[in-house]
């Protein structure tokens, strides 16, 4: 077991990547804290984790909100005394052009995906100090290294998280703490799936069509798995990358190589 009895807090835990993380980290030993703003799909993914729901615990956390985050990190620490693992996957999508886009989209892509970064990081950070170990993962994509059309309300916020997640691992490594950032490509989940949907009804074209598209993007003519990005995730969370901190792993099936 690659993480066997690590404490380990993950957001967005309720669907896609986050839940297939979940299920991974738990299969491998993990002691988890599942959040998500929705209470439903926690439910299923714990229903999910066979044989360790007695070491999961669920909670309901919207990462806008900075009590409410605050008070999951604190709570961890009260029960298990440290955190090895933060996994800070809570993110949202939206799309379409800039003349458009409301502004309200662009406020809840702003507060979820940096936002809600930040807090999560916030009220960790100075346990992570305290402890002198640990291991944190941001999820950014390939949105945050190229453009993509109708993205650029989207993308801002994926570069975003990967500047503050370099920034966030020179400050900790005198604190032995790395930071690095997972960047994957199309990967089935609600999220893709979502997306996908909204371009072609935007465009007056199929959703196979815009899915074909996307396929295209990355050289393995494919999307990812949601279980393809976890491993990755797992990577960066063991003693494996014991020397890698700064860092962003792009699981994107050859996208940004072109
Ligand atoms: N699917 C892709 O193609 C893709 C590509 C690149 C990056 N990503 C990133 O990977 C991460 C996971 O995406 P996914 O594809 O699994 O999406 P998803 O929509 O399947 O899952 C995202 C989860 O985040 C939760 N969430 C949304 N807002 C929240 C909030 N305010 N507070 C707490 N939880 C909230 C949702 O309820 C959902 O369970 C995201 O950060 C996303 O931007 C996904």
């Amino acid at each position: 077991m690659r993480v066997k009895d690590k404490i380990v807090v993950l957001t967005g835990a309720a669907s896609g990547i986050g839940r297939s993380t979940a299920i991974l980290f738990a299969k491998e030993g993990a002691i988890q804290i599942l959040s998500d703003i929705s209470e439903e799909g926690l439910k299923e993914t714990l229903e999910l984790i066979e044989d360790r729901k007695d070491k999961t615990t669920i909670m309901k956390v919207d990462v806008r909100n900075p009590d409410e985050v605050k008070n999951m990190i604190d709570s961890t620490i009260e029960k298990y005394g440290r955190i090895d693992v933060l996994i800070v996957n809570a993110g949202v999508v939206r799309v379409g052009p800039i003349e458009t886009f409301p502004d309200e989209d662009y406020d809840l892509l702003i507060n979820v995906n940096l936002k809600g970064t930040h807090y999560t990081c916030k009220y960790a950070v100075p346990y992570f100090k305290k402890q002198k170990s640990g291991s944190i993962i941001t999820l950014a994509s390939v949105a945050a290294h190229i453009g993509q059309v109708a993205h650029a309300n989207y993308c801002s916020t994926k570069a975003g998280v990967l500047g503050y997640t370099r920034a966030l691992a020179l400050d900790l490594a005198p604190y032995n703490v790395r930071v690095n950032s997972v960047s994957p490509g199309a990967t089935d989940t609600p999220m893709l799936q979502g997306d996908v949907a909204k371009q072609a009804r935007d465009r007056g074209v199929t959703y196979e069509e815009v899915k074909k598209e996307f396929e295209q993007e990355g050289v393995m003519g494919r999307w990812a798995t949601p279980e393809e990005i976890a491993t990755g995730i797992l990577y960066l969370a063991t003693d494996e990358s014991s020397y890698i901190t700064g860092a962003d792993l792009r699981i994107d099936g050859g996208w940004t190589t072109q």
